[in-house]
């Protein structure tokens, strides 16, 4: 790896299909040169989690931290801090992207991380923070749905927002047809996001493009 590039720590819990997306814009749109950035790592607590075949697939290293395993929260984001530092470059600590990561990390964590770690969230934040957002846009009789992409703070999806897409709820939604038409708008502007993290941190560093 160069050693001038930010390092991209992907942390999910499930399909990972945010992370996929945000796998390819990288190399489609060329981060490693563009915006001295790479994928380095995904990490899972879910040892199942159909996100780690894929990253495996593109050769990005993977770890899977069990939640389960470790004895309460401080011990296991303790652990989960330990294992994305293994990956910090030096004066550059990772970029931690949360991508369908479903734990509720510690405000030690948040802290330790704050600045560099983001989160997608399916509602148009700050509605519906917490589960089953899109049943309960139905509910609610909402006429537009989407997604969030914001700066995680120490509470619950209520960080900074970066970046929103915006749905049409149709009269015959379900909570899953309407959740599979706000994920794709996610894999557009997840990724969107995340370059202009990049490229402004590339700019308050004072560092154009490597080529
Ligand atoms: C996405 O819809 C994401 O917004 C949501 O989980 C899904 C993960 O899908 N995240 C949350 O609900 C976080 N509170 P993916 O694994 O296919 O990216």
């Amino acid at each position: 790896m160069h050693s001038t590039l930010q390092p991209i720590v992907i942390l999910i819990s499930g399909g990972g299909s945010n992370m996929a997306a945000i796998v390819r814009t990288a190399q489609k749109d060329a981060w490693g040169e563009r915006l001295r950035a790479q994928v380095v790592a995904v990490v899972s607590n879910k040892p199942h989690a159909g996100g780690l075949r894929l990253a495996r697939a593109q050769g990005i290293a993977t770890e899977v931290l069990e939640h389960s395993a470790y004895a309460n929260r401080e011990i296991f984001d303790q652990a989960l801090a330990a294992a994305i530092a293994r990956y910090d470059q030096p004066q550059r600590p990772c970029l931690v992207v949360l991508a369908g990561f479903m734990r509720i990390l510690t405000p030690g964590f948040v802290a330790e991380h704050a600045g560099r770690l983001l989160n997608i969230h399916p509602s148009l934040l700050p509605a519906f923070a917490g589960l089953h957002t899109h049943q309960r846009a139905l509910d609610a009789g909402c006429k537009f749905a989407g997604a969030t992409v914001h700066q995680v703070s120490a509470e619950l999806d209520a960080g900074a927002i970066l970046e929103q897409s915006v749905v049409p709820v149709l009269a015959m939604d379900t909570a899953e047809t309407l959740a599979q038409r706000v994920l794709a708008t996610e894999h557009q502007i997840y990724p969107r996001a995340i370059a202009r993290w990049l490229a402004q941190r590339q700019a308050q560093a004072g560092e154009s493009p490597i080529r």
